[in-house]
């Protein structure tokens, strides 16, 4: 599919990436992963929500013995687009990672503030090793200094939706990654 024929859920809309365009990156990723974790068994840890869709193409991907956790932080209020800078932890680890080696799953990095309060959270818990795995980042936009081990796409400092991603928990369920026009 191309970028044309991906119809458009809201006229104001533009399409980023296409369905076939983020199934590229996870194949480039998982195989960079695949020779990095091979005989490792990795905590593949997502966190929540917008790790959802990707998490679950990745690890069918990876085709590889791992284990998955999910975390669920909250920076956002409801309606809002930045981050507020205050992370509160939702839902914590369930079990242990010490000694094992965790990747953190995230579907996009803005600020890096939720990557570096969920970085620092698990190395308290003394796990062998610890790699971040991002598809999307705005790196324009960091506000502190985050380690991505494996990017899919370096993105323009724009609000996008789709593949995971919501406004106000609106259009996580498209397939391609969509911004708001920058004329509208
Ligand atoms: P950060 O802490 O500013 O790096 O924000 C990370 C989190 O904010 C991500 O996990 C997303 O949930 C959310 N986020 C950041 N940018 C966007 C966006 O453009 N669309 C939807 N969610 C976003």
């Amino acid at each position: 599919m191309t970028r044309k024929d991906i119809p458009l859920p809201q006229p104001q809309m533009e399409v980023l990436f296409t369905p076939g365009d983020i199934q590229s990156a996870i194949a480039r990723l998982a195989q960079e992963i695949r020779q990095d974790y091979r005989d490792k068994n990795p905590v593949l840890l997502g966190v929540l929500k917008g790790c959802f869709v990707f998490m679950s193409d990745l690890v069918r991907a990876l085709d590889m013995p791992l284990e998955i956790e999910f975390m669920s932080v909250s920076s956002y209020g409801p309606g809002r687009t930045e981050s507020s800078g205050e992370i509160r932890v939702v839902q914590g680890l369930r079990g242990t990672i010490r000694d094992r080696h965790v990747l953190v799953v995230e579907d996009i990095v803005d600020t890096g503030i939720t990557v570096d309060f969920v970085l620092r959270y698990l190395r308290r818990r003394r796990p062998a090793s610890v790699r971040v795995c991002a598809l999307f980042d705005k790196a324009a936009r960091h506000r502190v200094d985050v380690p991505i081990d494996y990017l899919g796409f370096s993105i323009p400092d724009r609000f996008v939706v789709g593949y995971g991603l919501d406004f106000d928990e609106r259009f996580r369920y498209l397939p391609g990654l969509y911004c708001l026009k920058e004329d509208d």
